[in-house]
């Protein structure tokens, strides 16, 4: 669909969504326009016309009622830390922000789950629970902003995912909103569920196309008592990715094994105005262990220095102290917006089977250099997860117009032809979908619009998203 299928908004229509959200909760100011027009991927910008901040599910079924009884498109928000363009309005109409449905409605801990509206922040939950001795482990590195709700719509990972795994697998029920304002339940504080098809699993990861999350079940694991992380220098970017498989395939599973090349470390040291030790080095591996015994970590951690000098790597920095491990992850996490501050930018998020992460860091090097394109990558290299960080820097506008999608495709078919996929963790959104059929064929597109037309006949949510035009 495109803009012209649907209509704009009108008073009647301000009108009523202010009778069922009441005034507040209903903006159509140059502010609240501006600060929903962009989540942050790149410097997009696409005013809605309106802004709803619904506080109750019953608010959020209203606003469906009426958007699909008028044909206006909504776009559905969490925190809009998105690097996709999941929650950017293409089209005008309706931003829903779920951010006032922020409340952690229950911590199960005698089924250890939670149960919360889409609006926590992911921070807030992790600490919440954490006060138990409790742990939710997924954290994209915008944790302290993103929302549960965007986390479950593009299937966040992060750093801890390589040993506790993604969004996907803590999700375990959902309630949602339809296009058409009907309310939905499916899964619970259940463990197992063998019962019709996993709608849950369905609208988890379907980037806020087929249904508005309200309500969400969560897994919950006993909290690690102890961790200790380590940062270790190499001299190439190829012994460092080698080095990931050895770590893995030596009986260890740490709970965090980050790959960072050297400008990656570089730029941030500059932005957060820190130094980092060994920062010439060609490329650092964090590696995290975690567990309950210090002794046996002790032990891993010994392994897993030997793994690290027979592969090549010149130092180890071991960080046991809480505090030397914040610098190490505030560092981590900060890398992303410290390469968009440096340059236009795009940002690719490319994931393959972790024995494959040295052909694609290659591959990836190679393609760059053909056409004269800067890279700076770094990621979760346990999950074979890499985001790959296209600069302009320098380049001409016309250079990078005519050279950027050649090299993205060429990037993806090389992530393909190695067994992987063109996002691991941000998403298709907006900005990736014209390079869908490089991961599937026709028919398997089909079969996705099909799914998303028999949730949404009208075509209202988050449209013009993951499908290509
Ligand atoms: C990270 C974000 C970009 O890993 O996914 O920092
Ligand atoms: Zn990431």
């Amino acid at each position: 669909m495109k803009k012209s299928d649907y209509n704009d908004i009108n008073d009647e229509i301000l009108r009523e969504l202010r009778a069922h959200l009441g005034e507040d909760n209903v903006r159509v100011d140059d502010d609240a326009l501006d600060e929903y027009a962009s989540d942050e991927t790149e410097d997009l910008a696409f005013p809605p016309e309106v802004v709803v901040f619904p506080r109750s599910t019953k608010h959020v079924s209203s606003v469906m009622k009426i958007a699909s009884h008028h044909v206006i498109p909504v776009t559905p928000r969490g925190g809009g830390t998105g690097l996709s363009g999941g929650a950017l309005p293409i089209y005008g109409g309706i931003a829903l922000t779920v951010e006032q449905m922020d409340r952690i409605l229950e911590i199960d801990q005698k089924n250890l789950m939670a149960v919360v509206e889409p609006g926590v922040i992911t921070q807030e939950l992790q600490e919440a629970v954490e006060k138990v001795g409790l742990y939710y482990p997924p954290d994209p590195a915008s944790r302290g902003s993103c929302r549960i709700g965007g986390n479950l719509a593009e299937c966040a990972g992060g750093p801890h995912a390589v040993k506790y795994g993604v969004t996907k697998d803590y999700v375990l029920g959902v309630e949602a909103v339809l296009p058409d304002g009907t309310l939905i339940k499916h899964g619970g504080k259940l463990l197992k569920n063998s019962t019709g098809y996993n709608l849950t699993q369905l609208i988890t990861g379907s980037e806020g196309t087929l249904a508005v999350v309200t309500k969400v079940y969560l897994r919950l694991i006993p909290y690690p008592r102890c961790r200790v992380t380590l940062l270790v220098p190499f001299p190439t970017l190829e012994s460092a990715a080698h080095t990931v498989p050895a770590i893995m395939n030596s009986g260890i599973t740490p709970s965090a094994l980050e790959l960072m090349e050297r400008d990656a470390i570089k730029i941030t040291e500059r932005h957060l105005d820190v130094t980092v030790p060994n920062s010439d080095a060609a490329a650092q591996l964090i590696v995290e262990l975690d567990g309950n015994d210090e002794s046996v970590i002790e032990k891993e951690a010994e392994r897993v220095c030997e793994i690290a000098m027979e592969e090549g790597a010149s130092d180890v920095l071991l960080a046991e102290s809480s505090s030397k491990q914040n610098e190490i992850w505030d560092m981590r996490r900060a890398t992303g917006e410290a390469v968009k501050s440096l340059s236009v930018y795009k940002e690719e998020d490319t994931v393959v089977p972790r024995f494959n992460l040295v052909p694609l860091l290659t591959g990836v090097k190679e393609i760059a250099k053909r056409h004269g394109i800067t890279t700076v990558c770094y990621g979760h290299a346990g999950d074979g997860n890499l985001h790959v960080n296209i600069l302009k820097m320098d380049m001409s506008d016309d250079d990078w117009r005519n050279n950027l999608d050649v090299a993205i495709t060429e990037i993806f078919e090389l992530t393909v032809s190695l067994g992987g996929t063109i996002s691991g963790e941000h998403g298709i959104g907006y900005t990736q979908k014209s390079f869908l059929p490089v991961a599937f064929k026709t028919e398997e597109i089909e079969l996705m619009k099909r799914i998303k037309a028999a949730f949404d006949p009208r075509g209202i949510l988050n449209p013009g998203k993951i499908f290509p035009e």
